[in-house]
């Protein structure tokens, strides 16, 4: 790259003091700082206030729940096991977060949740995944997204344990992309002299990084027709899970969300709504007070939040690629260069740009609200201690029957 070139073109960006320590670095450091302002997407924190836009009209979905289930159930659980022994679905583990507010060093998969014996998050949702694969006699792809930092420690981990017992051909890492933190102003950060503060895109990143990977191809191959997208940080995820399947397949919906009744208006989960006559999740900090509070024969009007578990179809899919998901703004702290030296503030200091899943929803037009039972499918590890914390989750394992 041609430094007068990449200078003017950073200055019309409003970027060029990415090249403040230029002529401190020696070549082969210039040469990576070159090719990590290549792949910085500027994009995404040129609208700094593109994330706060106003809602439309919110109308309540009406969800499969859990009575309509139960009295279906084997209906769509048969077409559902008829999906899944055609090798039509496969999973895709969101592992590419940071973790940040569990405190962990290192991949949250790679957590112990154990407390006599050891249990990491990883392969208690393996286990998970056995339960479907006794049922199918059939093992299905599993795409493991992760990010720069930590996929070598997940992959060998995985290595490091067999695969947990499933089989190493049927697992695919694929590392996530990324977007450039920046200050409060927009100014992309220096995480060194001579690297540009990168991190993972946000979770809504998964399926335009696995194309990116070239993984679409086993997509392709074997015709896979659905994803079941799920977060790494809930223990008791059911993972292609065929009555959840065959509902949505029957439903003729584009996706699938695995939704739980709110235990109160205040949950900070995000509620799946209709925004506009299309399907729409809202994060508790957008939903207007009248509506969060709005009840009905008792029950709360908006009472399905998501749990991070959903069905996507690949061709539809495939149709949202060429839109935009937008960025949302986490506010976060974040190292980087100050006066030549690197910060590692406390306090929040500037954004982390990140796409989220919950807006690919909407994308594709229509979604079916499926109905689970809080208590064996939603254990959630956000936080080292407190709500929805290692030992709410452990509580709900031994409930459900884990022996930790
Ligand atoms: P969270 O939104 O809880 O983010 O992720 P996080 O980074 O794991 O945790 P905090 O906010 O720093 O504490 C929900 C799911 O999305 C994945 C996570 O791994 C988790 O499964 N995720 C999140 C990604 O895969 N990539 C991202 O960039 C962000």
């Amino acid at each position: 790259m041609d430094y007068e070139r990449t200078k003017q073109d950073l200055e019309l960006r409003g970027q060029a003091h990415l090249l403040e320590y230029y002529g401190e670095l020696s070549e082969e450091e210039r040469q990576q700082l070159f090719a990590d302002i290549g792949c910085t997407n500027f994009a995404a924190v040129k609208n700094l206030d593109a994330g706060s836009k106003k809602l439309g009209k919110i109308t309540p979905v009406n969800a499969v729940s859990s009575e309509d289930i139960k009295r279906r159930y084997s209906q769509f659980e048969s077409v559902g096991l008829d999906f899944l022994a055609q090798g039509k679905v496969a999973a895709v583990l969101l592992a590419g977060g940071q973790g940040s507010r569990l405190g962990f060093k290192g991949p949250k998969g790679m957590f112990d949740i154990g407390v006599t014996r050891k249990l990491s998050i990883f392969e208690q949702q393996m286990n998970n995944i056995s339960d479907v694969t006794a049922k199918t006699g059939r093992y299905f792809h599993l795409f493991i997204m992760t990010s720069r930092t930590n996929n070598d420690e997940t992959v060998k981990f995985f290595e490091d344990n067999n695969y947990f017992g499933y089989p190493s051909d049927m697992v695919h890492f694929y590392i996530q992309d990324v977007a450039p933190t920046c200050d409060y102003n927009g100014k992309v950060f220096l995480d060194q002299k001579h690297r540009v503060s990168l991190a993972p895109n946000g979770n809504g990143g998964w399926y335009s990084s696995l194309v990116n990977s070239g993984l679409a191809r086993v997509l392709e191959r074997d015709n896979i027709e659905w994803l079941n997208v799920y977060s790494v940080d809930n223990v008791l995820q059911r993972i292609c899970d065929p009555v959840f399947i065959g509902a949505t397949v029957i439903k003729g919906a584009h996706s699938g969300a695995k939704v739980v009744k709110k235990v109160c208006a205040e949950e900070k989960v995000g509620v799946l709504c209709n925004e506009d006559g299309k399907p729409t999740i809202v994060e508790y900090f957008e939903m207007p007070e009248d509506l969060k509070n709005k009840t009905k024969k008792g029950e709360l009007v908006y009472r399905y939040g998501v749990i991070l578990n959903y069905l996507f179809n690949v061709h539809d899919l495939n149709l949202t690629l060429s839109g935009k998901l937008p960025y949302h703004l986490a506010n976060k702290a974040i190292p980087h260069m100050e006066n030549g030296v690197r910060v590692t503030p406390s306090e929040p200091c500037g954004y982390k740009p990140e796409t989220l899943v919950v807006d690919m929803v909407k994308m594709m037009g229509s979604c079916l609200a499926y109905e689970v039972e809080r208590e064996k499918e939603f254990a959630p590890v956000k936080n080292a201690v407190g709500c929805d914390s290692v030992e709410t989750a452990r509580e709900l394992l031994r409930k459900n029957g884990v022996v930790l």
